[in-house]
């Protein structure tokens, strides 16, 4: 079978996926009509959608939901998540319910810098180039004064360039090291066009003024960005952990700062806490348009930041307080991007209140804090599933073919009963076979 094709990108969609269809599924297959179903009827809206990226047959759904009853510093907020686990939401809005009327979250901004670098080698001596480097370093900053001039204004722009004498690590190795202000962007685009003219200085420059051979390797922002950090925080008397789930408040709070402090030094178990706070922030990071691999690389990066990976979240027992923070580095934009292209994160913004970048970052914090307290509640008390199968119920019926009535039926059986694969099946084909 032929299954390579060249100028694929120049078909028509109709004929990429004739295309698809014939190279990988046989001719009375339905693969058609399941692309095509997902095709928007607004032209205009589905044109929008097939040009955010190259060769789209379709669009992929994900749930958009809402998570109510957030009191962040005192404001009410609803959150929108995009996410395709059952239990997520949910979760999400049992923490926030709890800790409403227990004080709120309360969110602050520690820094906003962000990262990028020119990667380069150079031959010579170091000392030469830390002097070159010294003579001619205001021209990085007037040869990028077209591309920094909006961002100025706005408050933001080039923080600082440094050299960084890498070659102890690898031979003739030399960075760039600029440090940038990109208030409410992500600031991507304007931090890489800002490398990529200060690679230009630096190359034209040192082919007159250095000894020896200057070669640009790459010039590329930094999706580590520590000092992008932002502090996400609840606490309250321990009396008031008032959990009714068979542990009186005390211990439910000696249990679960014990299971954070697991997290702190069990890497296996630091991965799976650090999963279930993303599954907060992701959620939130995709719903406003903000770039989730770039969030996720520098987060684990974080969370392995003194030699081994551990949790983000901390929690402590001092008095009657119980105290559960997390800082975590998050680099968003609520300008650029998809923010104002996507209706649906034109929305989720909106409804947030149009917040600045900041206010974004105390937003998604909350979320993936809120998301660690319900799973870390869950795990110490009734354990994880009980909460998720009852989520999930509804995929299995789904899986079933449940019509209406048999989901009803069903969902009223199983709130006192344990939701298994196995146990809907069976409940489900008794309930068939007595009608
Ligand atoms: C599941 O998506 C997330 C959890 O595993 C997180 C955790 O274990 O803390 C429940």
């Amino acid at each position: 079978m032929q299954n390579t094709v060249s100028g694929f990108s120049k078909l028509s969609k109709s004929e990429k996926i004739d295309w698809i269809v014939a190279t990988y599924f046989s001719k009375n297959n339905n693969a058609r009509t399941v692309l095509e179903q997902y095709w928007n009827s607004n032209s205009k809206l589905q044109q929008l959608h097939d040009e955010f990226i190259e060769n789209t047959i379709t669009n992929f759904y994900l749930p958009f939901g809402v998570a109510p009853n957030f009191l962040i510093n005192g404001k009410s907020y609803t959150i929108p998540m995009t996410i395709e686990e059952s239990s997520v939401v949910a979760a999400a809005s049992k923490a926030a319910k709890f800790w409403y009327s227990r004080g709120g979250f309360k969110a602050e901004v520690i820094s906003t810098k962000k990262i990028g670098q020119v990667h380069f080698t150079y031959d010579g001596s170091s000392t030469e180039l830390n002097t070159f480097i010294n003579t001619i370093h205001s021209k990085f900053f007037s040869e990028t004064a077209s591309i920094t001039r909006s961002m100025e204004k706005r408050g933001g722009g080039i923080l600082d360039i440094k050299l960084n004498d890498k070659s102890d690590d690898l031979d003739n190795y030399f960075q760039l090291h600029a440090t940038f202000e990109t208030m409410d962007a992500m600031g991507a685009n304007f931090i890489n066009s800002c490398l990529e003219q200060f690679a230009k200085t630096l190359k034209r420059e040192a082919s007159t003024n250095l000894k020896g051979n200057l070669e640009i390797i790459m010039s590329i922002l930094s999706n580590y960005v520590p000092e992008c950090l932002v502090r996400a925080e609840v606490s309250c008397n321990i009396s008031e952990l008032n959990e009714n789930r068979n542990l009186q408040p005390e211990a439910f709070a000696e249990k679960f700062v014990q299971a954070v402090k697991i997290a702190e030094i069990e890497p296996y178990r630091a991965v799976t806490h650090n999963k279930g706070i993303m599954n907060g922030i992701d959620a939130v990071i995709l719903a406003t348009g903000n770039d989730f691999r770039a969030v996720e690389a520098g987060v684990h990066a974080f969370a392995s930041r003194n030699g081994r990976y551990s949790s983000l979240t901390h929690a402590e027992i001092k008095g009657d307080r119980f105290r559960f923070w997390m800082d975590i580095p998050l680099a968003l934009g609520t300008v650029g991007g998809l923010t104002s292209l996507h209706p649906l994160v034109k929305l989720a913004l909106e409804m947030l209140g149009r917040p600045s970048a900041r206010e974004l970052m105390q937003i998604v914090a909350v979320a993936g804090l809120a998301q660690n307290f319900a799973a870390l509640r869950s795990l110490t008390t009734t354990g994880i599933q009980e909460g998720h199968m009852k989520m999930h119920l509804m995929n299995i019926l789904n899986q079933f073919e449940a019509t209406p009535e048999e989901k009803d039926k069903l969902v009223a059986y199983f709130k006192t009963n344990t939701v298994t694969h196995s146990a809907v099946s069976e409940t489900l084909n008794r309930l068939r076979q007595s009608n």
